[in-house]
């Protein structure tokens, strides 16, 4: 079978990452038609559009996506491409396993890391409403609704569920915003409710912040409002080797697209030095979602026999490999038993 799949390579080292992504995902033998579509500066250069229809109506076909990341002019009043594309599409899920690589070295990589992030997609300071109320004084709007709130706690104890994940915490800062995030914590409390078997606790986000950088090995599934789990995805990053390494995944009812947590990287983008582990690992979530997991683990292990090897490191990780060299290591484990020294 042939998988229809939406392309788009972004902008910085989105183009890199994507392509290197598209040649580890063909080494893993799986047929796909990728369609291509531009969305970010490269379009608004050739279209006069960050994100032209065309992304949408290749999106409503195949309802699967890769993405590089985009870059939104911060002046000229744009919408972000990111928060329009989730938005639009009901891409309510952002989920981000953060997980140590065998055999890299981080200041963490003596402990079990292996953590589940889900970050509420749709709303937040997202929102994005903003007005001027008076010269000097902007007023910018955080919208938590229930049923934002309670889809994407659902989401992650069904997947801790699924997952035979332990222990959800919910982060929030509702000592402060008490009727915000108070409703998040009530529906996370009322999901939590009909999963009696998984342990579930909550913590304010300062205190969050300070102990996953102290003791990140106590957590397992984290829930959060989307401003949060914008940072808190980051900082996790760090921990296990930064942002050329984690994975993520936009998810809604009928369409999902994958792409790394990081940027566009522009100190280092047309130099063939990013990373494409990121984009890579989002791959291979892509590639378990369309029911190809085979593949998918196909493509994980290729990965992490090349990081346990501790060559064709990156310069993120102190290494020398261009992209494309790290690239052609990943495509010779491919398809290579494990139990295959070399
Ligand atoms: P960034 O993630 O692009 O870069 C932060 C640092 O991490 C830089 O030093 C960069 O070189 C490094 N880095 C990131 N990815 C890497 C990789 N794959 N390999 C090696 N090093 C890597 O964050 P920044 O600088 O805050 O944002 C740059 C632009 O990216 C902005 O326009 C922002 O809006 C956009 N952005 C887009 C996202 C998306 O489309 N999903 C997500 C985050 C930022």
């Amino acid at each position: 079978m042939t998988h229809q799949i939406t392309l788009i390579p972004g902008d910085g080292i989105g183009p890199e990452v994507a392509e290197a992504t598209v040649r580890a995902v063909e080494a893993t033998g799986v047929a796909v038609e990728w369609e291509r579509v531009n969305a970010g500066v490269s379009a608004l250069e050739e279209y006069g559009e960050l994100l032209p229809d065309d992304v949408f109506a290749s999106l409503a076909a195949t309802h699967v996506g890769l993405k590089g990341p985009t870059a939104t002019p911060i002046a000229g009043g744009h919408q972000s491409i990111n928060v329009a594309l989730r938005k639009k599409l009901g891409l309510y899920v952002n989920f981000r396993p953060v997980r140590m690589l065998p055999g890299l070295r981080t200041r963490f990589s003596d402990l079990p890391i292996n953590l589940a992030i889900f970050r509420e997609n749709t709303e937040d300071l997202y929102a994005g409403l903003e007005h001027e109320v008076v010269p000097g004084v902007v007023e910018s709007l955080k919208i938590i609704t229930q049923n934002a709130s309670l889809r994407i706690a659902r989401a992650a104890f069904e997947y801790a569920r699924r997952e035979s994940r332990c222990k959800v915490t919910a982060i929030h800062k509702a000592n402060i915003m008490k009727k915000s995030d108070g409703l998040f914590l009530k529906c996370c409390r009322e999901v939590a409710a009909q999963f009696p078997q998984i342990e579930y606790n909550e913590l304010i986000v300062d205190n969050a912040c300070m102990q996953i950088v102290t003791r990140p090995e106590q957590f397992d599934l984290l829930v959060m409002p989307n401003l949060y789990g914008d940072i808190v995805s980051d900082l996790a990053a760090g921990l296990v080797g930064g942002l050329g390494i984690v994975p993520g995944a936009n998810l809604g009812d009928s369409t999902a697209i994958f792409e790394a947590v990081h940027g566009t990287a522009p100190d280092i983008a047309g130099k063939g030095l990013a990373n494409p582990t990121a984009l890579m690992q989002s791959a291979a979530l892509m590639l378990a979602h369309i029911g190809e997991r085979d593949a998918a683990a196909n493509l994980q292990s290729a990965l992490e026999r090349v990081y346990a090897s501790g060559r064709h490191l990156t310069g993120d990780l102190g290494g020398k490999a261009s992209t494309c060299e790290f690239t052609d290591a990943v495509i010779d484990y491919i398809g290579v038993p494990q139990s295959t020294a070399r």
